[in-house]
């Protein structure tokens, strides 16, 4: 399967991906990424590991559309199958989705639908909660909000900042991310309304549900 992955920043969860690629654990190919911004530590971890990329930036567009248009073109021509949106800060229309119906994925750093948008650790923390975590979801046009896949939950303690809370959680989502883009890959990820079933996955384990098989 051709992944095309947008990503806005650091990109770890583009590197858990590649780490799983190159390890022949995630049979997939990284067809292109597209960032929308120069400079970002992102673009230098393709370079590391010839990533095709490109960076589109919705400054040098007149329009949100025209910005989508040209998104969705450079997936296109890349072959891509599935987009995984990893750290990008943007929300997507309808003109962007329509291109991939059921096919653009996110992950997100809270048990959605809490805490969705900007800074989900910071309001994790800030609320006081107990249990966080991180969920995998289609994307629809809503922030956050579409049919979840999978969620890793994980205890919030007394001293956690927002730092540390989200340095706990990247380590379930490096992990977490790469599963679901395996098992969709694999075809066994079926979505009824909201509801979404992985065949064959283990459900009613912790810290993952489903839990996960290979990473
Ligand atoms: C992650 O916490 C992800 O859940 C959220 O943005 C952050 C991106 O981190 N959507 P990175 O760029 O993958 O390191």
């Amino acid at each position: 399967m051709n992944l095309g992955v947008l990503v806005s920043g650091r990109g770890s969860n583009l590197q858990a991906i590649i780490d799983a690629i190159e390890q022949g654990k995630l049979k997939c190919r990284l067809s292109v990424v597209l960032a929308d911004r120069e400079g970002i530590q992102a673009i230098q971890r393709c370079q590391r590991h010839r990533i095709p990329y490109k960076v589109l930036n919705r400054r040098d567009f007149e329009s949100r559309q025209e910005f989508e248009e040209r998104m969705v073109r450079a997936l296109q021509e890349a072959g891509v199958e599935l987009v995984v949106l990893a750290g990008f800060m943007r929300v997507l229309s309808p003109l962007f989705l329509k291109a991939f119906p059921e096919r653009v994925i996110n992950i997100h750093p809270s048990l959605t639908p809490a805490f969705q948008g900007l800074n989900a650790q910071r309001q994790a923390v800030h609320y006081g909660v107990r249990i966080s975590g991180c969920t995998v979801h289609f994307v629809t046009e809503e922030l956050d909000d579409g049919p979840v896949i999978a969620q890793a939950c994980l205890p919030v303690l007394p001293e956690d900042t927002e730092e540390t809370l989200s340095e706990r959680l990247l380590t379930y989502e490096h992990r977490i991310l790469p599963q679901v883009i395996s098992w969709i890959s694999q075809g066994r990820v079926k979505t009824e309304g909201r509801k979404v079933l992985v065949e064959g996955a283990q459900y009613g384990t912790l810290p993952f549900n489903p839990n996960l098989e290979d990473f």
